[in-house]
């Protein structure tokens, strides 16, 4: 008999049943449903609503249902639907009517919402540590590096010189907003909706701030009917998700990149690569191959939550409970992804002398023979030209710009002296970049310092 047996006369269908039943996928909220039914009660008993003894009868009940559940000794049914009844008939099974008392002033509305909100807060706190031991892997590549030139790109054609440590503070700088941005998304969801029943709340003298603070949050929500409609602080998440496993894929797609025997920038470690069954040469990036393609994922079930939502009426609709299963495949998968992205990146081996090649054929150094002259009183756009002319003549000769003769530079600009060799060679192209946020080695080590400090003052 279903809890609702008093206005029904007949069984539901048992397609129907297995159909509409969320137990397979909700019964990893058994935690927090508990958490907030115990809450729930102890507010019943401190307002007189239920009495001190089957408020006792009910947290021992909860409990010990909480310890079999973690022991493996129970087992859900799909005939009880979802989470909450599950628990709520286990209750009754245990304690009598205290059991049947705990339902008082609630409703399954209120209660999926808070579940939902104690999950999604618990696992945001999850994936933000996971996201700063990402940033401390690039933080310990980038001490490695600080004197490893390489290229930077722009179209993915060799740019200006910067160094691999710079690289990947700016990759730690993409993590870095990912982070902040899961800390908003949990300020901003952190409010209690119990008190707000199905829909209109209740007639029960509840005391809704004091559940609210008991759970952790700064406030109960403020609309009864927003408060079991409301699913913003998923899509939010989900997006926010989004955003970060697009940065996990840009930063993937530029490692399979580098393990490329084009690049061979980067090679993993065999602990995070694997092999081919049919080419015996082959050490595959599946890893970072993954991650990106997981991002896919992440990115439908954004799209999926958000299309669930759209045109739905307030307050509850049974839709909402297609919220779970999207929502939780985001959550999972970010955790995945990050949980191998970091000993990944710890673990890589850099090829330094390949990343100072890269950077010796592609002309990154153009822009500095064109500031060397701009420094002897060249306006910057005839220098600009005159080094433009230089390497088409390099392109035609197969040369570089530091092997040309003065003679050779100087015909084509008498402003060049000897002392441009010193002035374009690559160390000295990093090392002069030292404005704030520049590759030049003093630059990155304020960013490596400042990077620091953010991860001392937001770990745990
Ligand atoms: N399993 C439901 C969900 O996930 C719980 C809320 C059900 N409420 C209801 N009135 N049917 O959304």
């Amino acid at each position: 008999m279903k809890l609702w047996g008093g206005r029904f006369s007949q069984e539901t269908d048992k397609t129907a049943n297995d159909f509409q039943a969320s137990i397979g996928f909700d019964q990893r909220l058994y935690r927090e449903d508990i958490e907030g039914s115990l809450a729930h009660a102890a507010m019943l008993a401190r307002q007189g609503i239920i009495s001190p003894e089957d408020e006792r009868q009910i947290r021992d009940g909860l409990n010990s249902i909480l310890a079999d559940i973690e022991a493996g000794k129970l087992e859900f049914s799909e005939d009880n639907e979802d989470i909450h009844m599950n628990i709520e008939t286990f209750l009754t099974q245990r304690v009598g009517s205290a059991g049947k008392r705990l339902h008082t002033a609630r409703s399954r509305n209120d209660q999926v919402a808070l579940d939902m909100r104690l999950y999604t807060r618990r696992t945001i706190g999850e994936i933000a540590a996971l996201v700063l031991d990402a940033i401390d892997a690039l933080l310990a590549q980038a001490r490695e590096h600080l004197g490893s030139v390489m290229p930077a790109y722009t179209h993915l054609q060799r740019a200006q010189p910067v160094t691999f440590a710079h690289y990947m503070l700016a990759w730690a700088q993409m993590l870095r907003r990912d982070y902040t941005r899961l800390a908003d998304c949990r300020a901003r969801m952190n409010e209690c909706p119990l008190g707000a029943g199905a829909c209109a709340s209740t007639t029960y003298p509840l005391d809704r701030a004091s559940v609210a603070d008991a759970l952790g949050f700064d406030r109960p929500t403020a609309n009864s009917i927003d408060s079991v409609s409301d699913r913003d602080y998923l899509l939010e998440l989900c997006s926010d998700l989004s955003i970060l496993m697009m940065h996990l894929s840009r930063m993937c797609e530029e490692l399979c990149l580098w393990c490329s025997w084009e690049f061979r920038f980067v090679e993993m470690d065999e602990a995070y690569s694997t092999g081919s069954s049919i080419m015996p040469q082959k050490k595959n990036p599946d890893m970072a191959e993954l991650i990106r393609g997981k991002t896919g994922r992440v990115y439908g079930d954004l799209m999926g939550l958000l299309t669930v939502m759209k045109a739905l009426p307030l307050a509850y609709n049974k839709d909402m409970q297609e919220d779970k299963e999207a929502a939780f495949d985001a959550m999972d998968t970010a955790k995945n992804c990050l949980r191998v992205f970091a000993p990944m990146v710890r673990t890589m081996r850099v090829r330094t002398e390949r990343l100072r090649a890269a950077a010796g054929e592609g002309f990154i150094n153009a822009t500095d023979a064109a500031d060397y002259l701009v420094r002897r009183g060249i306006p910057f756009r005839d220098a600009y030209t005159a080094v433009g002319k230089l390497v088409a003549a390099c392109v035609e000769a197969g040369t570089t710009l530091e092997n040309l003769p003065l003679s050779t530079l100087q015909s084509i600009h008498p402003a060049f002296g000897p002392d441009v060799y010193d002035a374009i060679s690559l160390d000295a192209c990093v090392n002069g970049r030292k404005v704030p946020g520049g590759p030049a080695e003093e630059s990155v080590r304020a960013q490596i310092a400042e990077m620091e400090a953010f991860l001392a003052e937001n770990r745990e």
